[in-house]
């Protein structure tokens, strides 16, 4: 079939504290602060960070929902880490970098012939780093990681599984993936383009014990891949359910984009995504991207009662404005919702400070 995935276009995390996994992603990672809002479901105000390179491109951004209210149990069937690419000959950097922060690593990997470091995030998230020499996407910098070293988005991502059959062949026939090789207990596919971030690997581990599917701290909650438009939404979601996969959920207003969900065999969530107009760059401008809490508009009313109830965090010097400068808002941020010429979902929350006490 001819792929309506182009690349990977976010990776959904669950960290533990708000300011922990902040200092994580931007002082150790050396990403960006892209977005800070709210988780779009539910009734309880949960921070929504998303973290990216310097342009915050589609295939860069790891989005956390730091949920300290339950832990999750790590396993098979997860997303099991988050892999970024650094030019050629930055792995000895990445090395001392983990280690000066305290920072777990593995030390020195290789997997399909190239290098990589892996890393743990305080909550136990894992991360990757792996050398790609012909990655030119523009990274974030910081005064601890240089250009020459930094990471420029996602290579892809390892999914844990304990049999890689029907999750290969939702790979193959649901998403129109390629199988390009297996390494030991690695098995490659790449969606076909020529987009950065098009890789998965299936790492089998058929004795490890199914991790937990919710939101909790310590796990990852899904990957999202990114299709063209509104269209290819729909598309998608006639192919699952073609092929039998008729738990695919109804296309969701992000506000940044519009989102369709599928379970995959292995046990991992799978959204698909396509960009509204102006994505991440419709309510906030280029330099002030991640400055201030934005909430999408059919929140806005609620603001006191969701700020009120968020862990007081500080944003780190590089990512807050430059000094003299006033962050403006972006044309069009304040204008009422376009519609959308297909059915989307929202979800009316109500951020009532009581419930905090169920
Ligand atoms: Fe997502």
């Amino acid at each position: 079939m001819k792929s309506l995935i182009q690349n990977v276009h976010h990776i959904t995390l669950c960290p533990g504290g708000a300011q922990q996994d902040i200092d994580f992603f931007t002082k150790v990672l050396g990403q960006r602060l892209v977005k800070q809002t709210v988780l779009m479901d539910g009734n309880i105000p949960i921070y929504h960070f998303y973290y990216g390179n310097a342009d915050a491109d589609v295939g860069s951004i790891a989005t956390c929902f730091p949920y300290s209210r339950k832990p999750g149990r790590a396993g098979s069937g997860q997303l099991s880490s988050t892999s970024y690419t650094v030019p050629s000959g930055a792995i000895p950097f990445w090395k001392d970098h983990f280690d000066r922060h305290g920072a777990e690593n593995s030390g020195v990997q290789e997997r399909f012939g190239t290098k990589y470091l892996r890393a743990r995030h305080p909550a136990g998230l894992l991360v990757e780093v792996i050398e790609e020499r012909s990655d030119t996407r523009n990274p974030w910098t910081t005064t601890r990681i240089s250009r020459d070293v930094a990471t420029r988005g996602f290579f892809g991502a390892v999914l844990s599984v304990r049999d890689p059959r029907e999750q290969e062949s939702f790979f193959v026939d649901a998403l129109g993936f390629r199988k390009v090789g297996v390494d030991g207990p690695y098995h490659r596919f790449e969606v076909p383009g020529t987009r950065a971030g098009r890789i998965i690997d299936l790492h089998i581990e058929p004795e490890r014990t199914p991790g937990s599917w919710g939101f909790g701290a310590g796990t990852a909650h899904h990957i999202a891949f990114n299709v063209e438009t509104d269209d290819a939404l729909l598309k998608q979601k006639a192919v699952y359910e073609e092929l039998g996969y008729t738990d695919a959920s109804e296309i969701k207003d992000r506000f940044y984009f519009h989102s369709m969900y599928v379970r995959s065999p292995g046990g991992i969530l799978v959204e698909c995504t396509a960009n509204v107009p102006g994505g991440f760059y419709k309510d906030e401008t280029p330099e002030s991207l991640g400055t201030s809490l934005l909430l999408p508009p059919w929140f806005e009313d609620q603001r006191e009662a969701i700020v009120s109830q968020l862990e007081p965090i500080t944003v780190p010097e590089e990512n807050r404005p430059k000094a003299g400068t006033t962050p403006k808002a972006a044309v069009g941020a304040q204008s009422p919702q376009q519609d959308s010429a297909i059915p989307l979902s929202r979800y009316k929350a109500t951020f009532d400070v009581d419930k905090q006490t169920r």
